[in-house]
């Protein structure tokens, strides 16, 4: 039986091509009665970070790729989107299990629209890049925090192995001297996620070693790497900063079943952190969240760790704790807005600084509304804690500030209106559901029909 958006949309796609549009418009809203503790379990889907670079992964297999665990979010079903659009099959195996077959593919070309609508398309490049010899893609899209949003290492690392490459009018052009990427040497200028992995794309059908040094270590590039490598690459270092992966001829297919979503399950500890009460967070591989923890630890909640549980629960005040964000092993990013918010309602003062992006703080002006007491001074949101959070009509800016959201209307007291939704559906499998299942009073409010969120995809 299907039940849930997210997963209604996903099959939908499957069954007859149709994709998201209207991307980021607030046509729709989820609507909060606030102030109800969590308690229940809540199971953790797979990681979307690693959802997004394996799909088009799979266009360097020849061959059949089952993908298990993959999260039926809006951003999964885009790449998903892109590789048919290119001429792969992809069969739905069951609910969260895909069959993808590239070995239909026969251009280089991406779907430009469908590229624009997120930021991860840019492992297309890698991608076919590493398998045609040449890409043309547009230049990624995606959440925009904003700040700037750059890929000069990507394109760095793609020139060294060989490629030339071009950005004009919007689009990447990428072509490999010879046709086919060599290995190289790289260094990278900044810890980047997204360049780690789609060089380590790149490079596994290249001819000879590359070496990537200053790699980032998250979670998803190991997951990524053991993927490839599952498929008959040959990449070691995945996990440390320096990765090294020797060429190899083919990859043939196979199966894998994505990590758990590190960020999925901090949001929903921040939130009983925020709400108290207490949940049992399944399906997580809990060393991925000892930072997450840790910190929650410090602010008197205490976090409990089972083999692939964890157990969250929260019954005094919070305290108030600074923390500053970086590459993993360091505290993610991606989990910023949602602890700000949680801090936002912690006795005394807080300071949080954002050390991966330039700016990060755009959500600061919604919960300021409900009644925050934040000020934001350069990459540092100072918080001084309040009492209480009262329910307004708010905007989710992007995914995680809009997790952001969601967390401050669970705690506000009254009603929270939250526009931009269509954001945090990029990256939350089934959140209503989830939280639902949990004691929040959470309803997703349509403003169109269903039909108008979608058009039929060319
Ligand atoms: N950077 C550069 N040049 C580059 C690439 C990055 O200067 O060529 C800078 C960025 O401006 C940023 C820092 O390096 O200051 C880190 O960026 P990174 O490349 O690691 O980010 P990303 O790959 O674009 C991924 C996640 C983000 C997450 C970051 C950091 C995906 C699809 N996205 O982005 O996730 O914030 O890593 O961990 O994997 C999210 O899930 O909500 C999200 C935004």
């Amino acid at each position: 039986m299907l039940t849930g958006k997210s997963r209604g949309i996903l099959l939908l796609f499957l069954a007859h091509g149709f994709i998201l549009t209207k991307e980021g418009e607030p046509l729709n809203k989820y609507v909060i009665r606030g102030g109800k503790p969590l308690k229940g379990q809540i199971d953790i889907s797979g990681a979307k970070n690693a959802a997004v670079a394996m799909i088009p992964a799979a266009i360097l297999v020849d061959g059949v790729c089952r993908i298990e665990n993959i999260p039926q979010i809006s951003d999964a079903v885009i790449q998903l989107s892109i590789l048919k659009s290119l001429g792969a099959d992809v069969r739905a195996v069951t609910e969260h299990t895909m069959d993808i077959d590239c070995t239909g593919i026969t251009s280089a070309v991406a779907d430009l629209d469908l590229m624009q609508k997120l930021r991860a398309s840019y492992y297309l490049i890698g991608a076919l890049l590493g398998k045609f010899g040449e890409a043309t893609v547009a230049m990624p899209g995606g959440c925009n925090f904003g700040g700037v949003r750059p890929i000069d290492q990507h394109i760095k690392g793609f020139t060294a192995m060989g490629a030339e490459v071009e950005v004009k009018n919007g689009l990447v052009i990428a072509k490999a001297e010879g046709g086919k990427l060599r290995g190289a040497n790289i260094y990278l200028d900044v810890v980047s996620v997204g360049a780690t992995i789609n060089l380590m794309l790149a490079a596994v059908l290249a001819r000879g070693r590359t070496v990537i040094e200053n790699a980032a270590r998250e979670p998803h590039i190991v997951d990524v790497a053991n993927f490839l490598n599952s498929m008959g690459a040959d990449i070691r270092g995945a996990g440390t900063n320096v990765i090294k992966i020797r060429g190899v001829e083919r990859l043939s297919g196979g199966f894998y079943s994505i990590i758990p979503d590190q960020i999925e399950a901090g949001t929903y500890m921040a939130a009983v952190a925020g709400t108290g009460g207490e949940l049992l967070i399944k399906n997580v591989i809990p060393k991925h969240l000892n930072c997450i923890s840790s910190k929650l630890e410090e602010m008197g909640v205490e976090v409990i760790e089972g083999e692939d549980c964890v157990l969250v629960r929260r019954r005094g005040p919070l305290r108030r704790a600074n923390l500053k964000t970086q590459p993993y092993p360091g505290f993610p990013t991606d989990m910023q807005p949602q602890m700000t918010t949680v801090l936002a309602l912690a006795r005394g003062t807080s300071h949080v600084t954002e050390g991966v992006w330039d700016n990060r703080y755009k959500y600061v002006d919604e919960l300021a509304k409900m009644g925050a007491a934040i000020r934001v001074d350069g990459r540092t949101a100072i918080v001084d804690g309040v009492d209480h959070l009262t329910g307004a009509h708010i905007k989710a800016w992007d995914l995680r500030a809009g997790a952001a959201m969601v967390i401050a209307g669970l705690c506000a007291d009254g009603v929270t209106e939250i526009e931009g939704i269509e954001y945090i559906e990029r990256g939350y499998e089934n959140l209503i559901e989830k939280l639902t299942a949990v004691g929040a009073d959470i309803k997703f409010v349509e403003e169109t029909e269903p039909e108008d969120r979608v058009k039929k995809a060319v």
